[in-house]
């Protein structure tokens, strides 16, 4: 087996891969792994934008309130006044990289801000509709040219090396990682004294999610097997409005079509959120979610509607072009009718245990981006502080790792030869497609927007024996991406389960109408298991 060196291994190319790895170029030598091509991440897709106090009439209090006020109780302030004050410099950085905000045409020393829900006042820069395409680009272009950084496409982390399960006694700290290189099948190990897990989120264990196939929670299950805490896993977002069509994957609808007055109705034409909150389409999303879910199951419909014709074509063209002309692709014109919306899978707010430094419960080993639960989400998301918090939080680890990289030595570590099976099975793929698909219907049936102690635990048991099955066939076959994929993904199914299963109340997004009320004392849903090695899970 091959073992590559270097100072820094960063294992994910969105938003907080390619900003940590900018940051620490100057520090030392860098490799970014990337499961897919570079620019395939949740970070592409986004459209809203992000969330940051630019308006002098704005200020960071009243961010860090609308932030708390939609977290439901479980954000703890500290990491959302750290991120959110952090937010201004990080947008100027991004601009020096190439970024362009939009202004707006009246007045171009101002930006044009958007209006999404939960945000007291109008605070999210935007790229149009493609902000993430337009981060990617500009962050990519640069970390290309950057002769200390060296991007390796199409390698896909298996699990991280703590030195606990290679035997090495005293606390167990990471000094690497293994990966598959898709390309030649071969398993490698990375050895680095800075491990940073930048992998994004989790979305595809549901069967409906606005999410690329690359969240698969890789970084979640890796840490956890490594004995690492992970949190608040059961505070799934689901997005209000993905296009309801078979062949459009849940393509996203920004929030900031309604921002821009957009409104939610029923098939009779009924405003029907106002009902659940007077802040009507732009309350936060747990409640508009489980608003459209309510009806949907009431008047037994797949879909509801969303009604932005009042606005011409030619402002929809401008202002949210990718979406108008992706739902015209669909037959869909914006602005002759409603279109229809349904719920999808959007963002997980909890995650691996992690301060906004980055810095988790084992030394050597970083958390940032959406793999991270850093306190800033609590029990719900505000709309486009995910990107924010990607950024400030990227920038902050790399200044944290800068200063501490070299207490983690690692050139007297021996990384050994991943063991695995050796058999090749002929039927594997079947299996794993089965097993896929049963993973995410099963968590969709029974752990979506509305749940319950019996669906949870018939979830639970099912989850269970698929991964039972998975781990025979970890142990016996030669491991394929699809098959380390699809362990991750039903590794986090049982993660978020585990978590809901603790949370004896409703918050934010996690509704069990066995427990309807919130407890009077918000507290964190935690799982930490004994570390094993790469085989053994619990
Ligand atoms: P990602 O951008 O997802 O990057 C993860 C990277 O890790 C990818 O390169 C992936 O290939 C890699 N990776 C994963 N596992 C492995 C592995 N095992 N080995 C190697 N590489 C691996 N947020 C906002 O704030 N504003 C918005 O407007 C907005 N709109 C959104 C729209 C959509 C459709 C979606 C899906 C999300 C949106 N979000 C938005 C959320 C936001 O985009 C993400 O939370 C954010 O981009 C996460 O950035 P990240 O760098 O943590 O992860
Ligand atoms: C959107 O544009 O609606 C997505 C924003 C987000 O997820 O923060």
């Amino acid at each position: 087996m091959q073992t590559r060196d270097t100072d820094f291994l960063i294992i994910g190319s969105g938003l907080a891969g390619l900003t940590a790895a900018l940051h620490l170029s100057a520090r030392g030598r860098v490799l970014v792994a990337s499961k897919r091509a570079a620019d395939e991440a949740n970070t592409r897709y986004a459209q809203g934008g992000v969330a940051c106090v630019v308006d002098p009439a704005d200020s960071m209090k009243e961010h860090i309130e609308d932030t708390l006020q939609t977290g439901g109780g479980l954000s703890e302030e500290s990491a959302v006044r750290a991120i959110v004050e952090g937010g201004p410099a990080q947008i100027a950085e991004l601009e020096k990289c190439g970024v362009h905000f939009e202004r707006r045409a009246e007045s171009p020393s101002e930006y044009d801000l958007g209006q999404e829900g939960g945000h007291s006042r109008r605070r999210v820069l935007h790229a149009g509709d493609v902000t993430g395409k337009a981060l990617i680009e500009s962050l990519l272009a640069r970390v290309k040219a950057d002769p200390n950084i060296t991007l390796a496409e199409n390698w896909l982390a298996i699990d991280v090396v703590p030195t606990g399960w290679i035997g090495l006694p005293g606390e167990s700290r990471c000094v690497g990682c293994y990966f598959l290189d898709k390309k030649s099948g071969e398993i490698l190990a990375v050895r680095a004294p800075v491990t940073i897990l930048a992998t994004g989120g989790l979305g595809k264990v549901y069967l409906y999610t606005s999410n690329p196939d690359v969240a698969t929670g890789d970084g979640v299950a890796m840490a956890w097997r490594a004995g690492l805490p992970v949190r608040d896993m059961e505070m799934i977002q689901f997005h209000p409005t993905c296009l309801y069509h078979p062949a459009a994957k849940s393509f996203l609808i920004s929030e900031a079509v309604r921002g821009e007055g957009a409104r939610l109705i029923d098939r009779r034409g009924r405003e029907f959120v106002y009902d659940f909150d007077e802040r009507g389409a732009l309350a936060p999303r747990d409640i508009t979610a489980r608003a459209i879910d309510s009806v949907m199951k009431k008047q037994g419909d797949p879909f509801v509607y969303l009604d932005i014709s009042h606005r011409d074509a030619e402002y929809l063209q401008k202002r949210f072009p990718t979406i108008y002309s992706t739902c015209l692709t669909f037959g869909f014109d914006m602005a002759r009718a409603p279109v229809p919306v349904v719920p999808a899978a959007h963002y997980s707010c909890g995650g691996v245990v992690a301060d906004v430094n980055g810095r988790t419960a084992m030394p050597g080993l970083y958390a940032i981006g959406e793999v991270a639960s850093t306190g800033l989400h609590g029990a719900n998301r505000l709309a486009s502080n995910s990107l924010l918090e990607a950024s400030v939080c990227a920038a902050r680890c790399a200044e944290e790792v800068s200063n501490h990289w070299k207490n983690n030595p690692v050139a007297d570590i021996t990384i050994p030869r991943w063991e695995c099976g050796e058999a090749v099975s002929s039927d594997e793929a079947v299996v794993v497609e089965h097993d896929w698909n049963e993973v995410r219907s099963v968590m969709w049936d029974y752990v979506g927007i509305v749940r319950s102690d019996r669906r949870l635990a018939r979830a639970r048991r099912r989850i269970r024996t698929i991964r039972e099955e998975i781990r025979s066939y970890y142990k016996e076959y030669l491991v394929t991406a699809d098959l380390i994929e699809l362990r991750n993904l039903a590794a986090v199914a049982e993660l978020i389960i585990r978590c809901a299963q603790q949370r004896k109340e409703s918050r934010g997004l996690h509704y069990n109408e066995d427990w309807p009320e919130a407890s009077a004392v918000a507290e964190h849903s935690v799982v930490r298991d004994k570390p094993g090695g790469p085989l053994s899970e619990e």
